[in-house]
């Protein structure tokens, strides 16, 4: 068994999950059906089963799916780690050519993210999404595979994006750049160039989002300002260009912080903070910048994880196939664990002195203390 099926189960396992939602409202009115017989009230037990019968037709005309062979091409960018890496020996497992673009050659030199990609034959190229030349180049291996193999691109997974914590007053102006750069500006470049291809392939894109594109936090404003940008852009874009038959599609993975390198640059990140802070902000914050930095800087949360591991919640990739597969998508596909779920529904739904006390809780962050400095 790869490590690929360890995550995903065997297929009645994934099966069972996917359609558990629909299994327990089918089986809750089966039984209210019986009831409903038993008791006599044969009228409303047929118009329940009617309903049932109603819903299960339209559950099953909309989750059906497209299947994917070793003629659809996908490419996706970021796959040095994390979720990137991971959807790229996904998407390589369930039979599709995989375009997997890398940003830089690991640094460890026993690294085994090229080779493990390579090993399972998805193919590497290196792309930087800011640098205008480096995604010419890439969308040139895009249009090289294209032709040579006679594929179809079925879809655009706009993934590699960074993050940087810290109070907004901290992040200088490079680092707000740097996200903004990354997140927003690489995204829409790739998507730019690559622009043609997708029109003339019909293909599908996917953009990675967070929840902080609902919910901006605090400690990662510009990041979440970029993500609620990136889904202000997909918005609009899923409008524009869904006359040329793309399919524009967000996708929120959930929390996988441990698992990925999104936080591998964070102490060199407070660094560059601490150099720029005029002594007047270093002295207002005083020991809580320090606790702050301590708190984020945490080898289980900082450590470069250049030997990736496959991110281990199965429910991304079942929930991901949605946003990849299905034949009528939805615009947003959310992996979300039931605390996560509420807080979203309690952001959105209560007043906002409510809504910020409950944010308090969600983000655990060291208190701030303003009689200490
Ligand atoms: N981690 C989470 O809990 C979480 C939650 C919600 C959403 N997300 C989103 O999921 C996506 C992947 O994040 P992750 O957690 O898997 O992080 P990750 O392990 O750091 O992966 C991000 C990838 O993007 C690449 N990248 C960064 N800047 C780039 C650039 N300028 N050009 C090309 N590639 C670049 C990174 O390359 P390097 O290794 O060279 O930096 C890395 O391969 C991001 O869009 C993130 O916002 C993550």
């Amino acid at each position: 068994m790869n490590s690929m099926e360890k995550v995903y189960g065997s297929g009645w396992a994934a099966w069972l999950r996917k359609h558990s939602i629909a299994l327990q409202i089918g089986t809750t009115i089966s039984c209210n059906v019986a009831y409903l017989m038993d008791a006599g009230h044969t009228r409303k037990a047929a118009t329940l089963s009617m309903i049932l019968l109603g819903g299960v037709s339209l559950y099953c005309f909309f989750s059906r799916r497209r299947k994917i062979n070793a003629r659809d091409l996908i490419v996706i960018t970021g796959c040095n780690s994390g979720l990137g890496y991971s959807l790229a020996m996904h998407c390589r497992a369930k039979g599709a050519t995989v375009l997997a673009g890398l940003r830089q050659i690991p640094t460890v030199p026993n690294s085994s993210a090229i080779e493990d990609l390579k090993k399972q034959g998805v193919i590497v190229h290196h792309v930087e999404i800011t640098d205008e030349q480096s995604v010419r180049d890439f969308r040139e291996k895009v249009k090289e595979l294209l032709e040579e193999r006679q594929l179809v691109l079925r879809a655009l997974i706009n993934n590699a994006g960074v993050m940087v914590f810290g109070e907004f007053e901290w992040q200088t102006q490079k680092l707000a750049e740097y996200q903004v750069g990354v997140n927003l500006l690489g995204t829409m470049r790739v998507t730019r160039e690559l622009m043609p291809i997708l029109r003339e392939n019909r293909s599908r894109l996917i953009v990675i989002s967070s929840h902080c594109a609902d919910q901006s936090l605090p400690g990662i404003s510009i990041y979440g300002a970029t993500k609620a940008a990136l889904h202000a852009w997909t918005t609009s874009l899923r409008v524009e260009v869904g006359k040329y038959g793309i399919e524009v599609v967000s996708f929120i993975p959930g929390g996988f912080v441990l698992e990925s390198n999104i936080m591998k640059r964070q102490r060199l990140h407070f660094d560059e903070m601490r150099r720029h802070m005029s002594e007047e902000v270093q002295q207002y914050y005083g020991n809580y910048f320090t606790r702050y930095t301590e708190y984020f800087s945490m080898p289980s949360l900082t450590e470069n994880r250049d030997n990736p591991k496959i991110v281990s919640d199965p429910r991304i990739y079942e929930i991901f196939d949605n946003a990849l597969l299905n034949v009528y998508p939805s615009t947003i596909y959310r992996c979300e664990s039931w605390r996560y779920f509420f807080y979203r529904i309690l952001f959105k739904s209560t007043p906002t002195f409510i809504r910020d006390r409950l944010v308090q809780r969600f983000v655990i962050i060291p208190p701030w203390k303003a009689d200490e400095k």
